[in-house]
C-alpha cells in the first residue's frame, strides 16, 4: 500500500467496497470524538492518519447560517418545500440543517449507488431507494454531504427535475471544486474544501468514521 498517496489510496478502497470486495477489515478506535489533533487508527496492519480539517464549532455555526438564508430564500406562504437528503452521507448535516429552519419542510430521501471505477467517466448512477413523495409542483432542495466530480449531482438533479418541481436547488455541506468534472454549482454550500479524502460528519470511508462529529481528512495510510 505504501507509495500512494492517502487520497488515491482512499478512492481505491471506496470503489472496492462498491465492487463489493473491500479487503479492509473492521476498526477498532477507542478515541475517536477528540476533534483535537491527529488521530491514528490502527486497522489491521495498515495505520491511518486522520488530520481535523473542519472543527465541531465551525460546522454548527455555518449550519445555522445556511438555514437562515434558507429559511429567508423560501419564506411565504406560496412555497411548498421538500427537503431532498441523498443518503448515507448527508444524514447528519440534513438532521443538523432542518432543525434550523424558521420555514415548514417535508423530508424525504433518496439513496443511489455510487459508480464503480469503470463507469465514473461515464458518472452512471443508480437510484436504490426513491422518494416516497411526489414532487409535483413543490420547492426541492436537494442535501448532500459532498460534491466532488458532481456526477452524481447531475445526475440526480436531472432525474428530480423531470417530475416537475416547482423549483429546484441544490445544497451541499462540502464543495471539492478542484475535481469537478460536470458543470454544476450548489446554491448553499457550507465549507470548499481541497483535494483531499475527508471523513466524519456523515462522510465516510469504506462506510468508516461517519459517526465523528467534527470534519477530518486522511492524511496518510500506511502498511
Ligand atoms: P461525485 O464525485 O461528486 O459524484 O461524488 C460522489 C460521492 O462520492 C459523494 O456523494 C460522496 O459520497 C463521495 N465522496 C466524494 N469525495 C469524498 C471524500 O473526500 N470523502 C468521502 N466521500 C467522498
Ligand atoms: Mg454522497
Amino acid at each position: 500500500m505504501s507509495g500512494r498517496s492517502a487520497v488515491g489510496l482512499a478512492r481505491l478502497v471506496r470503489d472496492q467496497e462498491v465492487a463489493g470486495s473491500n479487503p479492509v477489515a473492521p476498526i477498532c478506535f477507542p478515541d475517536l470524538f477528540s476533534g483535537a489533533g491527529v488521530l491514528k487508527v490502527t486497522e489491521n496492519n495498515a495505520a491511518i492518519t486522520l488530520k481535523p480539517l473542519i472543527s465541531q464549532v465551525e460546522i454548527k455555526q455555518r449550519v445555522r447560517e445556511l438555514a437562515k438564508e434558507i429559511s429567508r430564500d423560501y419564506a411565504g406562504a406560496n412555497r411548498d418545500l421538500v427537503v431532498v437528503g441523498i443518503l448515507k452521507g448527508a444524514w447528519i448535516f440534513l438532521a443538523d440543517l432542518v432543525r434550523e429552519l424558521t420555514v415548514p419542510a417535508k423530508i424525504d430521501f433518496m439513496t443511489v449507488s455510487s459508480y464503480g471505477a469503470s463507469t465514473k467517466s461515464l458518472g452512471v448512477v443508480k437510484i436504490i431507494l426513491d422518494l416516497k413523495c411526489s414532487i409535483a409542483g413543490k420547492d426541492v432542495l436537494v442535501v448532500e454531504d459532498i460534491i466532488d466530480t458532481g456526477l452524481t449531482l447531475k445526475y440526480i438533479i436531472e432525474n428530480l427535475s423531470l417530475r416537475h418541481p416547482r423549483s429546484l436547488k441544490l445544497c451541499v455541506l462540502l464543495d471539492k471544486p478542484a475535481r469537478r468534472q460536470v458543470k454544476i454549482e450548489p446554491d448553499y454550500r457550507g465549507f470548499v474544501v481541497p483535494d483531499c479524502f475527508v471523513v466524519g460528519y456523515g462522510v465516510d470511508f469504506a462506510e468508516r468514521f461517519r459517526h465523528l462529529p467534527y470534519i477530518g481528512y486522511i492524511e496518510e495510510i500506511k502498511e
